[in-house]
């Protein structure tokens, strides 16, 4: 049983496709602690059936509408605000894709338009979630907004590819939307640099079973679940964090922080 820190409190969470995404476990868990929801997620995700459910079990609406069309997300906040009868509360980003990873090109060799995807699927859908928030006049004052990032926008993973550069400018677009909501409105805008995690999106990118193993062993306190994720993201949408803004919080077990661990030592002994 959730403790009602989200009761009365109303947002949209993009990004559930299956039960191991991260969103899915937030919309579980934003239910749980009171809030209404409204689900999206991109016109293609729908086929699949799984977000119905979610949807029942949590008795949200879904609104499909893929993040780079404007017009969709005016659609989609507007019947949102029509739903809840009011404005929203928080916002979850949860929301990654690029096409070079998905086809497994080599980062020298790169396709540019699917690089331009990528960073308009990845980080400018985010910019374009808050300006048209913004332009409906759609938030209530101390909303919160939430972005899911990854450690490779600050160091090199080379299996990351082009989403390093996706998590870089995501990152840098929370703190300019960040500094511009929360003068006018009170809002906070971060972003979430989230452990490696067994989803869709994760498991998609090279190499991610050792990356995971290793990067458990490098964290103190072991990785983050997808679990432990939603957690952190209901703490930040809660009255709880209202001073917390423009940051890129690391939510990693302590990964970030850590030079070498005995773990991986003993490893390299062997
Ligand atoms: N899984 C990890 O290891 C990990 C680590 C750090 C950060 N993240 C980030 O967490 C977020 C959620 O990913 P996840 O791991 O839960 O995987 P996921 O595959 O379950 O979620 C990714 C979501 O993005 C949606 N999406 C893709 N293109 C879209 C579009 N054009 N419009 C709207 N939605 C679209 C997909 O339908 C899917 O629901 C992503 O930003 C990801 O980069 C993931």
């Amino acid at each position: 049983m959730g403790k009602d820190l989200l009761k009365g409190k109303k947002g949209v969470i993009f990004g559930a496709l299956d039960p191991n995404s991260i969103a899915w476990k937030v919309a579980l868990k934003a239910h749980d602690e009171g809030a209404e929801i409204v689900l999206s997620n991109a016109p293609i995700a729908m086929r699949m059936g799984e977000i119905q459910k979610l949807g029942e079990q949590i008795n949200a609406e879904i609104i499909a509408a893929d993040a780079t069309s404007v017009e969709d997300l005016e659609n989609l906040f507007s019947k949102s605000m029509e739903i809840f009868s009011g404005k929203l509360d928080f916002v979850l980003h949860s929301i990654g894709m690029s096409p070079n990873v998905r086809k497994g090109r080599d980062y020298g060799d790169l396709n540019y338009d699917w690089f331009q995807k990528t960073l308009d699927v990845s980080a400018l859908s985010f910019h374009k979630v808050m300006q048209t928030l913004e332009k409906q006049d759609g938030l209530n004052e101390e909303a919160s907004i939430l972005a899911l990032s990854y450690i490779a926008a600050q160091k090199v993973f080379p299996d990351y590819s082009d989403m390093a550069q996706a998590k870089a400018l995501l990152e840098s677009i929370a703190r300019s939307y960040g500094y511009r909501l929360g003068k006018s409105k009170k809002v906070r805008v971060n972003t979430i640099s989230q452990s490696p995690t067994p989803t869709t999106a994760g498991t998609g990118v090279g190499g991610f079973d050792a990356f995971l193993s290793y990067a458990d062993q490098m964290s103190p306190l072991g990785n983050a679940s997808a679990e432990d994720c939603a957690d952190y993201c209901i703490s930040l949408f809660s009255d709880y964090t209202k001073k917390v803004t423009m940051q890129n919080l690391f939510h990693d077990g302590g990964f970030s922080s850590t030079g070498i661990s005995a773990e991986v030592m003993d490893n390299f002994g062997k």
